[in-house]
Order: C-alpha cells, then structure tokens, then sequence
C-alpha cells in the first residue's frame, strides 16, 4: 500500500489537459520525483509490439507489465537499456496504451511499481487513477481538464516539437522516416479533427472502464485551464499546496 509518510500530490485528468507540463514543473519547483504512470502503458504496448505479444493476451500483457523496469533520463525513457523514445509517444502507441489499460490484470500488474516511486522528499504523480486507486491517501489531488479542441491543438503541438526533435537528433533515415510521418500526419486542420476525435475516443475509453476509470477523486481539486496559462496554474497549485499545510516552507 502507500506508504503515508511521503508526500505525494496527485495529478490525473485526460489526454493533452496539460497534466505532465505542470506535474513536471511541480516535481523541478518542490525538487519531488515525478512518476509518468501513462508511460508505463506505452512502454507496455511497446515491448508488446516488439515481441509480438497480441493485444487480447490478457495473461501475456500482464506478465510483461510485473516485468516493466523502466528508466527515465530528461525526456528519454529506456526499457532494458533500450531506449524506447520517441515511439512510446507516437499516437498509435497512445492509442494501444489505452486498450492494454482497460485490463484490470495489467492495472494491478503496475500497482507496485507505481507505489514504489513513492520516495521523499516526495513524489508528483501523473495519470488516470493516482488519487482514487494508486495514492488514495495523497494530501493534494488536482484534476486537471481543458476543452477537447484545446487539449487536441496541444497534443498537435508536442507532436510537432517531437518530430522536429527526432529528425533533429536522429536524422531523417530509415525507421525514423516512418515515425516522422505518423508524428506529422497531424499538421493539417483535417489531421487536427481526427485528433480530437482520436482524442475523444481514447478519453471515453478510459472513462468507461470498469477498472479504475478516468474519473476525479472525492477531495480532488478540479481545474479547467482551458484558458489559463502553465505559469497561472502551477501558482494556483502550489498555493493550495501551501494552503494544505503540508510543506509551507518549501514554496
Ligand atoms: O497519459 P498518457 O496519455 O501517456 O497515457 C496513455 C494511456 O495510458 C491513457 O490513454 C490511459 O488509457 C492509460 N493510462 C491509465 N492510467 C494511468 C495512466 C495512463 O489508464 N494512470
């Protein structure tokens, strides 16, 4: 279970709400660890495409996942010293991710792992379930949302950075062609309405599971920030991470 004694603020909501840009800027402000517990699915569907485990091999997807030991360095992230970025941000890997999550086997296969990131001085943690099922003790639970047209033109954006990054660091060959044309099949506006339909599927998914839905926690503090910026809703939350009493000297 979780262990209490460390602190740990919960940032869950849907898709391209923004959720990982401000718990990774919580994690640098309050010097926390972060936990990406949405990369832990990606690098599920992954491995599972590299070793041919089929998307209906309940048994074999939650194997693999007991198995996931995966690090994270800046932007990158490695599985058995293999580094799987930028597939694991690729959408067909997003959208895989979502239906491997579906299965409760491969959820309580990540419980531990989730938990264990758990370290002081603490931990934010970014997800679906962080405040009702993996850090139900958490002190600060934020729920972030934005309209599905702003959250697709973000998603649309990091795309973009993505694959101007890859061509940047990896050149434009081979397998890196094929990535950089699924990363800029989204530059059009007929590519960013399928992105938000993308988008909405992959949230009704996820909001319609039995295990573990998309869904705020009972305390959690809800925030559209639809129309906010990223500076105005990290100074929002680090006010009621002061507000809760729990680390006033730090901010
Ligand atoms: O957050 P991210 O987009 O990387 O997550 C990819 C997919 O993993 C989500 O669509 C969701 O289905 C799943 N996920 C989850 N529970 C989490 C984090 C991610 O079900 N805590």
């Amino acid at each position: 279970m979780t262990d209490s004694r460390v602190k740990v603020i919960c940032v869950d909501g849907p898709s391209g709400s923004g959720k990982g840009t401000l718990a990774r800027n919580l994690a640098e402000k309050l010097g926390y660890w972060y936990l990406d517990s949405g990369a832990l699915y990606r690098i599920v569907a992954v491995v599972a495409k590299q070793r041919d485990i089929a998307l209906d091999d309940v048994e074999g997807l939650a194997k693999l996942a007991g198995n996931i030991r995966a690090l994270f360095k800046g932007d990158k992230v490695f599985h058995e010293g293999k580094d799987l970025s930028p597939e694991i941000r690729l959408e067909t890997t997003a959208e895989m991710a979502s239906r491997i999550a579906a299965y409760p086997e491969v959820r309580e296969a990540l419980e531990g792992t989730q938990r264990a990131y758990a370290e002081e001085p603490g931990l934010i943690a970014d997800g679906r379930d962080m405040g009702t099922q993996i850090f139900p003790d958490a002190p600060l639970k934020i729920f972030l949302t934005a309209s599905a047209e702003e959250r697709a033109l973000r998603r649309m954006k990091q795309l973009n950075e993505l694959a101007e990054k890859n061509g940047e660091v990896d050149g434009q060959t081979g397998d890196n062609q094929l990535k950089n044309k699924d990363l800029n099949h989204f530059k059009s506006s007929d590519s960013l309405r399928a992105l938000v339909k993308d988008i909405q599927a992959r949230d009704e998914r996820d909001r319609n599971r039995e295990t573990s839905p998309l869904r705020p926690a009972e305390d959690a503090v809800e925030i559209d920030c639809t129309s906010m910026s990223i500076d105005e809703v990290l100074d929002q939350v680090l006010l009621l991470w002061n507000k809760s009493g729990e680390v006033a000297s730090e901010v």
